[in-house]
């Protein structure tokens, strides 16, 4: 049986044609026409490129001993903190576009889930975009014709843009981690530093870490905190200073932490 085209579209594709005909012979060079279409294109997105730049630049707050890695600015900080090879324990954050994959990983955890996640769900994707036009081959373009199409076409997006946000603010691994064990100890701002700034690549503060320097789980061997606080300040015996590293609150906050530990009772605030 012969496929009827609809009379709508025969009437479509015969316009088409004449009007390709007739465009072929009024004739258009590439050049200059096509190729001032590109100059003109590229340089909108080079100036967009600049524009972003400078937004950039004039919106990042300054760095200062405060705000030692920047600071955001519409897009971004100016720069972003030097690596520490100290720190052990760290928090991998992909650039934002990679988000949906972070995301697809911390939904599937078991090894076998994983390579659902990583590999197979991604190259169906793929696969399926490049034949889709083979299966779909359908005549009409009408955007109300093509309910599978456009749904899949709409669901692709949609789904990335949930598992980039899912992605975005989902929790970190280091702040649900335990530095000393207790829980009351845990939750301190000093934990989120001494995880952050590799204290227990040297040292265990009660959960396991470093032995190069003392055990720190019972408080320091010299509780005093005077000596606490210069240890951390300036360093030495084989640990590098931290002062810079650190606002003079932070430094307390760490000294009270440490002697906290001795004590056995966690420091308020
Ligand atoms: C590269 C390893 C290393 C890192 C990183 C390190 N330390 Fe140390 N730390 C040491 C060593 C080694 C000592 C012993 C120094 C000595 O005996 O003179 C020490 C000593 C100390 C002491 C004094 C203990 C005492 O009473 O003798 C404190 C407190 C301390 N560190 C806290 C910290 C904190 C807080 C951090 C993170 C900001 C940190 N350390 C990072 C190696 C390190």
């Amino acid at each position: 049986m012969a496929v009827t085209t609809p009379r709508k579209v025969i009437n479509r594709r015969v316009r088409y044609e004449t009007e390709l005909v007739a465009q072929k012979k009024e004739g258009h060079p590439f050049f200059p026409y096509a190729m001032f279409h590109d100059t003109v294109v590229n340089l909108i997105i080079v100036l967009m490129i600049v524009a972003m730049t400078i937004i950039w630049h004039a919106t990042a707050g300054p760095i200062d001993a405060h705000h030692p890695d920047g600071q955001n600015g519409w897009l971004g900080a100016l720069y972003e903190g030097k690596a520490n090879p100290a720190v052990q324990v760290t928090e991998p954050r992909p650039e934002w576009y990679f988000l949906f994959l972070f995301e697809l990983l911390r939904i599937f955890k078991s090894p076998w889930e994983l390579i659902f996640a990583t590999i197979i769900i991604p190259t169906i994707f793929m696969v399926l975009l490049i034949v889709w036009p083979f299966i779909d081959r359908g005549r009409d373009r009408r955007i109300s014709r093509r309910p599978v199409g456009m749904a899949f076409g709409l669901s692709v997006p949609a789904v990335l843009i949930a598992l980039t946000i899912a992605g975005g603010i989902a929790p970190g691994a280091v702040s649900g981690s335990s530095i000393t064990g207790d829980p009351k100890f845990d939750a301190l701002p000093a934990a989120a530093l001494i995880s952050s700034h590799g204290c227990t690549s040297c040292h265990n503060f009660g959960a396991g870490g470093g032995t190069v320097g003392p055990n720190l789980s019972q408080g320091a061997p010299n509780p005093d905190p005077a000596a606490i606080k210069a240890q951390i300040e300036n360093g030495g015996g084989g640990m590098p200073p931290f002062k810079d590293a650190f606002t003079a609150d932070e430094i307390q906050q760490l000294v009270d932490f440490i002697v906290g530990l001795g004590t056995g009772t966690p420091p308020s605030g």
